[in-house]
Order: C-alpha cells, then sequence, then structure tokens
C-alpha cells in the first residue's frame, strides 16, 4: 500500500507550481527552437520501445523523470508538426495559446453534455460556434457543436442527410427497412471519411457515388446530374450531394452556386466539407470562393487545421437545427433535463453522436480573442502565397513541373530528371513507360526528403500519376522556406542520382 495515495492524485499548490513551471519552461524552449530542428526524426519503432519503461508502474515515478522523457524521447522521436517546413498532408501546427487553453480546459474538467452539467463553457462553445458562422458567411439560422475532426463531422452531417431525405423510420429500423437503396453522390477527390461515414450509417461505401473532376479537379456537373437521374430511373433514393470547399489532394473548391441548384433540383441534402478549406474564408484573396455557402444544409470544418489549432477540434453546422435533433435525440432517463427553461435545457448530445465532451471550444475562444480575426487572416493569406511562390519557382524552373493548379495552399508537383524529361519531351510510344519511371523515381525522392529531415512533404495520385504534395498551413513558414524545400529537393535528388 503506497502510504501519499492521496497527495499523489491531489498534490499541493507548491507542486502543481513546480510542475506546471517546468513544463511551460519546455514548451517555451521547444516552440522557440522548433525551426532548427529535423521535422521527422530518424528513428524506429524498436528504438522507440527500447527507450520506454515498459514495466507496469506499481510505484510512483519523479515527475522530472517524465519531464525527462518527454524532452528527450518524445520530443526527440517525434514529427515536428509546427516545423515551417511541415508541408505534409493537412497538418496544422499548433499554437501556444491553445496549448495553454487546453491545460486550463483539462484542470477545470467541464464535460459539455449539456448546459446544466458546464454552464459557462456551454456558453463559450455556442458563442464561438456563433462566430464561425459568421467567420464562415453560413446560415445565420444554422448551428453546431464541436466534434472530434473533420471525419466525424463527415459521418454527423450524412446521419442528418439520411434523417432529413430518407424515410425517418430508418433511425428505428435500420437501413433494411427502406425498400429503395440510398445515394450519396461526391466527386472523386472526396476524402474517404465520406464514404467510411456511409459505410457505418448504413448507406453503404458503394452507394457513394463518385463523379469525375474536370482539369481544376472539380466535380464534373453534367455527370453528376446524369448519375442523379440515372438512379432516380432505376428507383434509387438519392439524399445527399457532398461538395468540397479544398478538396484532400489538390485544394480544389466545386462550384457551390451550380451545385446548390442541383442540390435543389432533386431535393438533396447539400454537405459541404470544408475540413481543410474552410478557414480560408477569413483571407481576402479566396473569401469569394464563400459566395453561396449559405445554400448549404450542412458543413464540416476543421478548427484543428487552418485556424492553427492543436488536435482534436472539428466542426459541425447544420443549417436547419431541428434536423439535427431529430437526428440524435435520444430520450433516456438519466440524461432527461428536468425544470429548466429552453436555454438551459439546451444539451448538445441532441446535436452530434457524443455524451461526454472535452472543452474543445476554450482554445478556439482563447485564439480568436487574443489573435483576432485580422491577424488570422493575414496569416492565412501569407500561406496562400507561400503556396503560388512556389508553384512559380516550379514553373520557372527546367527540373520540376506542376501536376495540378494552384487553388488555395496545396501544391501538387513533380521532378523531371534530366535524363527522362527528354524522353518524355520526345513524345515517343514509350511514353508510358517514362511516365512509370518518374512515378518510381518521385515515389524515392519522397522518401529520401522525409528521410532527409530538412523539409517534409507527403505525396497523392493526380490521374493515375505518383505527385509530390505539399499543404502550407503554418504562421511560421515563408517564401524563403518554399526556396529552401526546393533546394532540399535538388539536392536529396542529386544524392538519389549518384546513388543510383
Ligand atoms: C477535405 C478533408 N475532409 C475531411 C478530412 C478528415 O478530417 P480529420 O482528419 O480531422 O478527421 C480531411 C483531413 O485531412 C480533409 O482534408
Amino acid at each position: 500500500m503506497i502510504k501519499d495515495s492521496k497527495n499523489l492524485l491531489d498534490p499541493s499548490p507548491e507542486q502543481i507550481r513546480s510542475w506546471a513551471n517546468a513544463a511551460v519552461e519546455l514548451i517555451a524552449d521547444y516552440l522557440s527552437t522548433i525551426r532548427d530542428r529535423r521535422v521527422y526524426p530518424s528513428t524506429s519503432s524498436r528504438q522507440i520501445r527500447e527507450r520506454l519503461d515498459s514495466s507496469l508502474p506499481e510505484e510512483p515515478a519523479n515527475f522530472d523523470e517524465l519531464l525527462h522523457t518527454f524532452r528527450n524521447t518524445l520530443i526527440e522521436l517525434s514529427r515536428h508538426n509546427g516545423h515551417p517546413r511541415m508541408f505534409g498532408y493537412v497538418q496544422a501546427p499548433g499554437t501556444a495559446i491553445a496549448a495553454i487553453a487546453d491545460l486550463l480546459a483539462s484542470a477545470l474538467n467541464a464535460n459539455l453534455t449539456a448546459w446544466r452539467s458546464a454552464p459557462a463553457a456551454v456558453e463559450i462553445e455556442r458563442l464561438t460556434i456563433n462566430w464561425i458562422k459568421q467567420i464562415i458567411g453560413f446560415n445565420r439560422e444554422g448551428a453546431g457543436l464541436f466534434v472530434s475532426g473533420g471525419s466525424m463531422a463527415n459521418m454527423a452531417a450524412l446521419a442528418a442527410a439520411r434523417r432529413a431525405k430518407a424515410p425517418a423510420q430508418i433511425q428505428n429500423k435500420g437501413a433494411q427497412s427502406c425498400a429503395k437503396t440510398l445515394r450519396v453522390y461526391a466527386s472523386e477527390e472526396t476524402h474517404h471519411s465520406v464514404a467510411k461515414a456511409a459505410a457505418l450509417l448504413g448507406i453503404g461505401r458503394d452507394n457513394v457515388r463518385l463523379v469525375s473532376v474536370n482539369e481544376r479537379h472539380k466535380i464534373n456537373l453534367d455527370e453528376l446530374v446524369a448519375a442523379i437521374e440515372e438512379d432516380r430511373a432505376a428507383g434509387h433514393l438519392p439524399i445527399c450531394l457532398v461538395a468540397n470547399a479544398g478538396t484532400v489532394a489538390t485544394g480544389a473548391f466545386d462550384p457551390f452556386r451550380q451545385i446548390g441548384e442541383i442540390a435543389r433540383r432533386f431535393n438533396l441534402w447539400l454537405h459541404v466539407d470544408g475540413a481543410y478549406g474552410g478557414f480560408a474564408a477569413l483571407a481576402a484573396s479566396t473569401r469569394p470562393l464563400f459566395g453561396s455557402i449559405e445554400e448549404a444544409d450542412s458543413l464540416a470544418l476543421d478548427p484543428h487545421k487552418w485556424l492553427y489549432l492543436p488536435v482534436d477540434c472539428g466542426c459541425v453546422l447544420y443549417r436547419d437545427p431541428e434536423i439535427a435533433r431529430a437526428t440524435f435525440a435520444h430520450e433516456a432517463e438519466y440524461t432527461r433535463v428536468i425544470g429548466q427553461e429552453a436555454d438551459e435545457a439546451f444539451a448538445f448530445w441532441d446535436y452530434g453522436p457524443e455524451l461526454s465532451r472535452r472543452f474543445r471550444a476554450l482554445k478556439v475562444w482563447m485564439l480568436l480573442k487574443s489573435v483576432g480575426l485580422q491577424a488570422l487572416g493575414e496569416a492565412i493569406e501569407k500561406d496562400l502565397a507561400c503556396a503560388r511562390h512556389f508553384e512559380k519557382l516550379v514553373q520557372n524552373s527546367e527540373d520540376f513541373e506542376m501536376l495540378a493548379p494552384v487553388e488555395l495552399s496545396i501544391f501538387c508537383f513533380r521532378h523531371l530528371p534530366a535524363r527522362l524529361k527528354g524522353a518524355l519531351a520526345t513524345g515517343s510510344s514509350e511514353r508510358e513507360k517514362i511516365e512509370k519511371q518518374l512515378d518510381a523515381h518521385n515515389e524515392r525522392l519522397l522518401l529520401a526528403l522525409q528521410r532527409d529531415g530538412s523539409s517534409y512533404l507527403s505525396n497523392a495520385q493526380l490521374r493515375g500519376r505518383f505527385s509530390l504534395r505539399g499543404c502550407v498551413m503554418n504562421y511560421r513558414t515563408t517564401l524563403r522556406d518554399m526556396e529552401i524545400l526546393l533546394g532540399d529537393l535538388r539536392r536529396v535528388g542529386a544524392q538519389l542520382e549518384v546513388s543510383g
């Protein structure tokens, strides 16, 4: 029996101060030196496991030891998502203010199930959701909530779409109670979380019809209409159309206005996936893309992407909150709200899939209040400028080519080594063979770049071709970083040529 179990779980104020001060010192050191680190560590699963004490912790360890492991194992052997040349995937850097907000949220340990559980925290969430609606230009009557991420937001929206447009009995009797096959429409560039949501909701992956895209990677509207008409003629039930506000591979925006018209014409729920591009509404140069966003019935957003927040924080907005309520409300005695007025009887569990929910809104509120919209808009504008700068650098180079136009802050391109470029230009019958060699070369280059550690890219498959892909989503990234990235690729590429 450990003597001090109360003190171990409930330390003295002095103890809390000493732990927190040491941790905050470490945070300040880490964030102020992040640019000097390798983006990606050179390590292996085995090396990390060997550094961690795997024995069951029967006895308490000293806090200094834990912080030592954080500093020397966790920081040293992590990918640094806040590094200015971390261009992989759709990755935010996090911000210091949000790290502090998360600490405070955990200290308060508010559980945002319903107003009665966390009165002030729930009001902060309702307030920040309202701000987000205004930022995006979403319908004023709408409502929403924070969820774990874009995938969960897409799933909640699809659940609401199914409730609104398919027979209500599905809620209780399951999809098999509907004689018709439900159909969802989205471009082939849509994030896989939409198909996953369809699978989980019993709609079925195969019932998400993936429509081809044009040369700018936006949905082909004629094909979309033809697919809906074909399904109706076959006796299926089209329920939902998913439009992208920034696709994950290239950042393409589907044309909302026309898609809105099609949704209305066929009585479909219009869901917009803005997990990546939603907060581009804050930047003056991309704001016009959001012209018809109020047409949307639901919108998925990810403050843990382009609001620069640390994971996790997704957000779903519904134009008609009553449909969300009809989708998610479930009467149970243990959640029944007794004797309260409408505002205080409010419960987030009626509008989304989760019951217990952490206080995600605090970091959103602290960030928006402490930075302000103007500075956030400027930071996003600068990210866009970095991607456009990189596009120009590539277009003016002899040894790289763009594979997709830059619409937001994603850039897709490939390296053209001289030995393959010449062969490609001849337009010979060998073209497909050369293309395959280029795919293989760029794949090797990507791996070598990631191992090198100065810059980090990920990849995309565009019209069957392997593409290097970067996404600028970091207030630390500068135009100069884009030049360094190109230099890194040339340096690593030259090493590959030498090593064969
Ligand atoms: C367009 C798009 N939708 C959805 C998602 C899924 O978001 P999350 O990773 O927060 O679940 C992503 C992730 O990158 C995305 O880019």
